[in-house]
Formats: C-alpha cells, structure tokens, sequence
C-alpha cells in the first residue's frame, strides 16, 4: 500500500546574510516558518534487486529524474540501507503550490518522501541520520525535519526549534518573475555585503539570533510591563530579509507587491530570495483585503495561514 505525505511549504520570516565561506556557501541566521499550504508527496516503494526511483507529477515543470531533489533524497536514504536492502520506489508529486522559488516547494517534496520511505520499509533512520541526509540535499530542506517556527543557522541547514509562533494568516503573492539564489547571493557580496567588514556583518548575524530568541521566548515585554507577543516583538525590535536590499533593486515590482501587501499587515516581506512576498494578518478579513489588492493589480496569490509543529506532524501522513 502506499503512503500519501502532505509536503508543507515555508516562508522566511527574517535572514541576514554572513560572509561567504571557504565552502561558497554563506553563513546565514533565518527564521523559517512553515505554511498550511502544501503539495501531496505519494510513496510506494518494493523490494527490489537494485535500488531504483521512479518520479511522476500532475505538473509537467517538475523534474522527473535526478535533479529532483526527491530523487536525490531517496537516493542518499536509500544507499545508506544497502547491502542488506534494496527498493524500487515509485512517487508521485501531486503539486498543489505553485512551482515558486521562496517557498522551499522541492525541499519539502524531498523530506515527505523520505518520511513515506521509512513508513513504507517500516524503518526509521535515526534523526541524526535524517538531518544529515536532509542538509546533504540542500540548505533548506532540514527545517522540514523540525516544521513550525525554526531558527536556521551555518548555511541556513542547521537547524533549532523555536517556541512556536500563534498562528497567523498568510498571503503569499506569487509573482511570475524567478530570482536566482546563487546570483542573489553574489549580487549581496559585490554590493551590501562589501560595505562590511567580516567581523561587523558577523556582529550583525550574533545581533539577529539574539533578538529571534529572546523575541520568540518571551523576554520582551510591553511598556506596561506585560509580556510582548513574539512576533509583534520582533516586528518591532527589528526582523527583515537582507536578499530585499538587492532583489527589490533588481526587481522593484517586488518591492511594489511588498507595498500592496503591508496595509493591514502585521508584517510584510520577501520570503528567502523570491520571488514569492508574503505578508501576515490578525484577521481573515484583512488577509482577504490584501488578496483582492493583489488581485486587482494582476498577481496571482494564495491565502494561507502558518502551522506550527504540532499540527505540522500531526497532519503530515493521510491516514486511509
Ligand atoms: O543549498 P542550496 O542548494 O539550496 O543552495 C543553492 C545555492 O545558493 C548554493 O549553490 C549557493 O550558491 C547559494 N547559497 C549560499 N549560501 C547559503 C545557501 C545557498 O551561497 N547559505
């Protein structure tokens, strides 16, 4: 029988880029927050003399061979069960997002395939194990290990759960520009990035991850000397994405979907390099509001709310 895995989506609710590393990768602090929304990641996988990954979508833009990072997951799972097991896996990827960059879509494809593998070989690996498997296919495909509120550290793959946030609506605009990751990054090296010195920018990132910890845990109070809600707290003490300062100059239609976004938004901004922007609201009502700005400026959205940890594994596996 197979097992059919909800795969969540995430937005960036902050990230500030370090210096980049010997490695090429940069040092990072981000908070990931992941979303309701969400694709359906089917699995069945048989024993088999070889160790073989079969891929299929109702949407022809997703890869069906090896530069799908399902693909790579399962083959990096499934390696470390050999010599003594071999499978053949089929999975179909029922995608429900859109095909967007900022929403962590195929990184989390890749984490609900391999929770569908360890329920349909009814073998878990450790979570050690799991979380080295995960960062080994991308810098943000570990979060989907922990899901809710999460701190992202190293390149963004080490990974903290946080106090999880109260649930919020979500609008994710969706416009149809793509923005690459790697030119973002190079893009902030030649320009903000050289601005600062290694040790001031790494005082900037020491600075974020204190204020996202304290924030989320509830040391900020009011000034009446109640305890302050974490996000507003944030909000207030000082929470933004680095890749806006360059995407929004590359791109300033995206800064424009930012500014349709913020009135009646608790928070508003780039999730990850883009191209989605999102923005957070207390009231179905006001997320209904910034739907229909967008919409009548043309760009394509969903509304969504965040889900935190708990309901995130409790509705990941569909239980038949
Ligand atoms: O890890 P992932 O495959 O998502 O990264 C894509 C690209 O983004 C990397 O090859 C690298 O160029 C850039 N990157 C980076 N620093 C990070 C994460 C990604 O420079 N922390």
């Amino acid at each position: 029988m197979a097992t059919s895995v909800r795969s969540f989506s995430k937005i960036n609710l902050g990230l500030a880029i370090g210096p980049p590393r010997p490695d090429g990768f940069h040092e990072l602090v981000t908070l990931y927050q992941t979303l309701e929304a969400h694709d359906v990641v089917t699995v069945e996988a048989n024993p088999s003399e070889q160790n073989r990954v079969l891929l299929t979508s109702n949407d022809a833009r997703v890869p069906t061979d090896s530069r799908n990072t399902v693909w790579k997951m399962l083959d990096q799972a499934m390696k470390r069960l050999l010599p003594e097991f071999s499978a053949e896996v089929s999975v179909h990827i029922e995608k429900g997002l859109p095909v967007q960059g900022g929403l962590g879509a195929g990184s989390a494809n890749a984490v609900a395939a391999l929770i569908g593998l360890e329920r349909e070989l009814r073998r878990q690996f450790s979570g050690a194990e799991r979380l080295e498997i995960a960062a080994a296919v991308g810098s943000d495909v570990p979060l989907f290990l922990i899901g809710g509120t999460v701190l992202g550290l190293g390149r963004g793959e080490e990974v903290y759960p946080m106090p999880d946030l109260e649930p919020i609506h979500c609008v994710v605009a969706l416009p149809s520009i793509g923005v690459s990751t790697p030119l973002a990054f190079q893009e902030w090296d030649l320009t903000e990035g050289k601005q600062l010195t290694a040790e001031a920018n790494f005082d900037r990132l020491k600075e974020l991850g204190r204020v996202l910890s304290a924030g989320l845990s509830g040391a900020f109070f009011t000034e009446e000397g109640r305890p302050e809600d974490p996000l507003l707290a944030l909000v207030r003490t000082g929470i933004e994405n680095d890749f806006e300062k360059v995407v929004f100059r590359q791109y300033p239609f995206l800064g424009e979907i930012k500014r349709i976004l913020e009135p009646g938004a608790v928070y508003a901004a780039l999730s990850g390099s883009g191209s989605a922007v999102f923005g957070l609201y207390q009231t179905e009502e006001a997320a209904r509001k910034a739907e229909e700005a967008l919409a009548g400026q043309g760009t394509a959205c969903l509304r969504t709310k965040t889900l935190s940890r708990r309901e995130y594994w409790q509705t990941m596996v569909e239980t038949r």
